[in-house]
């Protein structure tokens, strides 16, 4: 008991120092962020953009799609370029020919070797030198430079308007005509992407070779080439990884020695449960977890399609209805929408279980949170939509559109509304789960950690709002990060960890005492790593030097453990054999074995495989992060959504109705063609991109030549066999779960005893 005691005080401090530093490094990305000027003038001092156009570009950005249109620093959408290494790029090239012909009166292409270089070298200087005085807050460049930046900006004030002679590179980058309908807006827009460019090649003061954005994206021409620091501080990731994992082999086999199973029991202990009228009344959000998953796999298979045919679906010119900007964001948004809706359910339907007794006027609390939902997720959908169809402005998209920030685009008044739906969801479950807690006399750590890791889930769902209209775009990322990380790769893995270990011991298939302990233990490891690890997304937003060490070293630790939850997932899968009847409860199971296998595989390795410095310098904003990302978010937590909702539907719904072949096909077509898309397409187009990054530069990468050669545009349609697959799986999830519903319901389980099929 007393050392169970001290384990959570040292989860307690482990908590309050991560965030402790956390904080303090968002203190450090504050000040170090790139400034913004006032006024960006030629040497002769005439002004190119001034500090108020900068920041309205950076909104009208966001208003026309934002990250869910190319990226800015990496972080966005895939198919369109990244915008400021495109920018950095375009000027680069126009700067070069300029200075050619001032320096040797010719054209780059005809100098000879030497002049080359000179040409070169100057353009290096010009480029990186860094003209911002932070006494009169004005940057200046030089004349020539100035003329550049004039021409690039002419090139994105035409893309973004309505001329017809860049509509096939709009094609190329899957957007629609007139995305930006005023002209001083386009201006605006150009000037916050000259910003954003700037700050990734010129120098930060006093420092040579090292711009704001720590040399990202990498790009010769103007010597974008990874810093010292980065090179170094990946080499220390790999081997904290290594000792972590040596450390972590180590401790588990010497556990493993003195831990004996839990023995089953004889009969199943939740054969006999009685659903309360709060928990019969979860059915129905089950029914929305299933309708988000279909919608969310359309528009995935359209948001797809257009990566080969810009704005249409073959030959339908389905963008004017549903531009890909449309489509990406509600792929996005309701693949987090459905996995949540399925947990809230779960939770609401374990508390009454767990704490043995009804709340008052808990079905009707049920009842209000799903219809405040529905709300949310129809109201955020359809003015997104509506915003970025009829172009409504910045204001609207910020407060009720689509804020074009990926992951969190629900305009803020839908984000406060689901803030306090969140609140609402804790507060019905904390009226069940408190007195469990108070009341048991054992499982209370895991009750506990499952209460703790909810609530927090919830109240982190706060740093959302914490970004205004105007905010730095740095400081935008950080506060993004710390809800899209600190979620997934924090809070969510306890709370899997948790509900798993909760259910196999409410099941009698893991001994209790150990439980408890090992929940928490495993908590400190994720979240030593996973707070501190909210870094390795920053490492190029920036951030100095010190983000790209604390990210790296952090970071690494996160893999640690997720070297060991595929094992755990054997372990797991063993349990099925535990007692005759534990088959009845195959299919749940078999989800959460799932969960550990691709906690492993998607996570882990596909996490690794971009995390160190090094890696994520080329890489950033190419394929090898959507194919990490489906791999993880599908793999572990739609996983455990779905075999958390199939416990659930087991206490709620005739064992006569169930149909164990649906099940079956369900989960080997899911994870089958999961795999197949993230293997057979996705990892491949990242590869071949990521070679393209390294030999040129990262605006190589994502340039219609690469994004559009044959190779890539093949990769697409190898898609097809596995989205397929997937989409079939999830169709027999619904059938499946359709049938369940339509079946009469007695409200009481019918589990077979036998443990055979029924
Ligand atoms: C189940 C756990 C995890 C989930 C659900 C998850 C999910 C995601 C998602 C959705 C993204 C963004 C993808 C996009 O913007 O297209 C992402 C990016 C990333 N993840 Fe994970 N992830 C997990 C674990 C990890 C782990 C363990 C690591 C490595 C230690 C890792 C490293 C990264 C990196 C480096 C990026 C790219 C960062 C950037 O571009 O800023 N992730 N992850
Ligand atoms: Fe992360």
């Amino acid at each position: 008991m007393k050392s169970t005691k001290r384990i959570w005080q040292w989860l307690a401090l482990v908590c309050a120092l991560s965030f402790a530093a956390l904080l303090y490094m968002g203190r450090e990305i504050w000040l170090s962020a790139p400034p913004i000027p006032d006024r960006v003038e030629s040497a002769s001092g005439a002004t190119l953009f001034t500090g108020e156009e900068i920041r309205r570009g950076q909104e009208v950005w966001l208003a026309a799609g934002g990250q869910q249109i190319g990226t800015v620093w990496g972080h966005g959408s895939y198919v369109a370029p990244d915008w400021s290494a495109d920018w950095l790029h375009r000027e680069a090239v126009d700067l070069r020919e300029r200075l050619s012909r001032q320096l040797a009166n010719n054209g780059f292409d005809s100098l000879d070797a030497d002049r080359r270089a000179v040409v070169a070298r100057r353009l290096v200087g010009e480029m990186r030198h860094n003209g911002y005085n932070a006494e009169t807050r004005t940057l200046v460049v030089s004349d020539l430079r100035a003329d550049a930046i004039g021409a690039v900006a002419g090139h994105y004030m035409t893309l973004y308007g309505t001329d017809p002679a860049l509509q096939s590179l709009r094609e190329d980058y899957a957007m629609t005509a007139g995305s930006v309908p005023d002209a001083a807006d386009r201006r605006a827009l150009a000037a916050f992407y000259f910003w954003s460019a700037w700050a990734t090649s010129t120098d930060r003061p006093g420092e040579t070779g090292h711009s704001y954005t720590n040399n990202w994206p990498h790009e010769p021409m103007v010597e974008n080439t990874p810093t010292t620091a980065n090179g170094m501080w990946s080499i220390a990731s790999v081997i904290v990884l290594l000792a972590g994992v040596a450390a972590m082999v180590w401790f588990h086999s010497a556990r493993a020695e003195h831990d004996e199973a839990a023995r089953a029991p004889d009969r199943d202990p939740l054969f006999s449960l009685t659903p309360t009228p709060s928990m019969r009344a979860t059915l129905k959000y089950f029914s929305i977890v299933i309708a988000l998953l279909l919608v969310q796999i359309g528009m995935g298979a359209i948001t797809a399609h257009y990566a080969v045919e810009g704005g249409g679906f073959f030959g339908i010119p389905l963008a004017e209805v549903l531009p890909f900007v449309v489509s990406r964001t509600i792929h996005t948004q309701f693949g987090v929408l459905w996995i949540a809706t399925a947990w809230l359910a779960t939770g609401l339907y374990i508390a009454p279980l767990l704490a043995g007794f009804e709340p008052k006027w808990q079905k009707l609390g049920v009842d209000a949170l799903f219809w405040a939902l529905i709300v949310i997720v129809a109201g955020s959908t359809l003015c997104g939509w509506l915003g970025s169809l009829q172009h409504k402005g910045t204001d609207f998209a910020f407060w009720i559109g689509n804020q074009g920030l990926a992951y969190t685009s629900m305009g803020r008044v839908w984000q406060i509304l689901l803030f306090i739906g969140l609140m609402f969801w804790l507060f019905l479950m904390a009226r069940a789960l408190i007195p469990a807690i108070r009341a048991a006399r054992e499982g209370r750590g895991l009750i506990a950690m499952v209460f703790l890791s909810a609530a927090c889930i919830g109240l982190f769902y706060a740093s959302s709002l914490a970004w205004g209209q105007r905010t730095h775009y740095s400081m935008i990322e950080y506060w993004r990060w710390w809800l899209v990380h600190l979620w997934v790769e924090g809070f969510f893995e306890v709370f899997a960890t948790a509900v798993i270990a909760l259910i196999f011991s409410r099941l009698g298939l893991i001994r209790m005492a150990s439980a408890n302990r090992a929940i928490v233990l495993e908590t400190i490891v994720f979240l030593a790593g996973g707070i501190l690890g909210t870094l390795h997304h920053l490492y190029f937003t920036g951030a100095s030097t010190g983000v790209i060490a604390v990210g790296a070293v952090f970071s690494a630790f996160e893999v640690v453990p997720l070297a060991l939850v595929g094992l755990e997932g054997w372990q797991t899968y063993k349990r099925v054999d535990a007692a005759p009847w534990v088959a009845a409860w195959r299919w749940p199971i078999l989800f959460f074995v799932a969960v550990g296998v691709w906690n492993t595989v998607g996570a882990g390795l596909l996490g690794f495989a971009i995390n160190p410095p090094i890696s994520l310098y080329y890489v950033q904003g190419l394929n090898m992060t959507p194919a990490h990302g489906h791999a993880a978010l599908f793999g572990v937590y739609g996983m455990l959504g779905i075999g958390l909702m199939l416990f659930c539907l087991r206490g709620l719904t005739e064992r006569a109705a169930w149909s164990d072949s649906l099940l079956k096909a369900t989960f080997w077509l899911l994870n089958i063609g999961l795999a197949m898309m993230v293997f057979l397409s996705i990892l491949p187009s990242g590869i071949y991109q990521a070679w393209a990054s390294v030999t040129q530069g990262l605006w190589y990468a994502r340039s219609p030549e690469i994004v559009h050669a044959p190779v890539m545009h093949a990769l697409v349609w190898a898609r097809v066999p596995g989205d397929i697959v997937f989409a079939v799986g999830a169709l027999c999830l619904a059938v499946f779960a359709a049938k369940l519903v339509i079946a009469p319901r007695t409200g009481k389980t019918a589990l077979s005893t036998s443990g055979k099929r029924a």
